[in-house]
């Protein structure tokens, strides 16, 4: 699995509430956390057990981030040290345990058309992409990875108006939220995104995340719908990313997606549970342990 995506630096402020226009807040408690979605989603992949190489970029004032992931199980290989400032994020989370989050690229949108065709170079017909939209190159990393045959897994997380231009028909596993879904069809009801995304791409598998009820998966041949654990959330933030882990760790392993469903939503689960992005990220034998 090769895994084209952003290494952040949370700045994580527990909040009573969101800050309203206008208003000025304290925070009850600030903490610097390792995040960003793609960093989030390679460790949630190496910590379900998938060999994971991640490529991207990260600020040598950050370099702990790249160590963080070597120590997760990740292979960073292809992540660069770059003088300049890492990707990082200002995360507000307030007493129920959602988020409101503001990122600035750094890092991140600078991976060029030439890094990306020399990467993927290495990877064939027997391997994955994974890439998110918090990087540059979206479209040339897709295109790259699909001319070399590799299965293209799609997290159009965060949305944005350019998402609507990528080639979309190259995908083979998009996995979005219920935000997402609806910016993508105009459709806000499971069962109608799933309808609608598998008739405008008959090639696709479509995961949908529906938070604290669960997730569901719509291809043309099959559908599920896996309802999530009730549990107290502290803390939201990298619950998809450590969903999106975990259901493609266990996918490719398995190739049963109801199964990798269900894995994922009991991964995500368990996140919610614990502060901060990577550092909530469970491992299989945590899972295994609370069957
Ligand atoms: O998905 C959660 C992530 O979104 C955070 O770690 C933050 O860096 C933002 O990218």
């Amino acid at each position: 699995m090769l895994n084209f995506g952003s290494i952040n630096v949370d700045h994580v402020y527990t909040v009573e509430h969101f800050v309203r226009p206008g208003e000025t807040i304290g925070c009850r408690k600030y903490r610097r956390f390792a995040g960003g979605k793609g960093l989030n989603q390679s460790i949630a992949l190496a910590q379900a057990g998938a060999c994971v190489y991640h490529a991207g970029k990260v600020g040598a004032a950050d370099a702990w981030l790249k160590t963080l992931m070597e120590d997760k199980g990740v292979d960073t290989g292809f992540v660069q040290t770059i003088d300049g400032p890492s990707g990082h994020a200002i995360i507000q989370v307030n007493a129920e345990g959602e988020n409101a989050i503001i990122i600035v690229g750094g890092a991140n949108q600078l991976i060029s058309e030439a890094e990306v065709q020399g990467i993927v170079a290495d990877f064939g017909p027997d391997d994955y992409l994974l890439v998110q939209n918090e990087v540059n190159a979206v479209p040339q990393i897709i295109q790259s990875a699909k001319a070399k045959g590799l299965t293209i897994a799609f997290n159009p997380a965060p949305m944005n108006a350019q998402v609507l231009n990528y080639p979309l028909e190259l995908v083979d596993i998009l996995i979005v939220n219920e935000t997402e879904a609806q910016a993508l069809t105009g459709e806000s009801e499971p069962d109608s995104i799933g309808e609608t995304l598998n008739r405008r791409f008959p090639q696709t598998a479509v995961v949908l995340t529906l938070g604290d009820k669960g997730a569901a998966y719509f291809s043309p041949q099959a559908r599920f719908y896996q309802p999530a654990k009730k549990v107290h959330a502290v803390d939201t933030t990298g619950a998809g990313d450590t969903f999106i882990g975990f259901f493609l760790a266990e996918l490719i392993e398995t190739n049963n997606p109801a199964a990798a469903l269900q894995w994922a939503t009991r991964a995500a689960a368990l996140c919610v549970t614990r502060h901060g992005a990577a550092d909530s990220i469970p491992s299989r034998r945590e899972l295994e342990a609370i069957q």
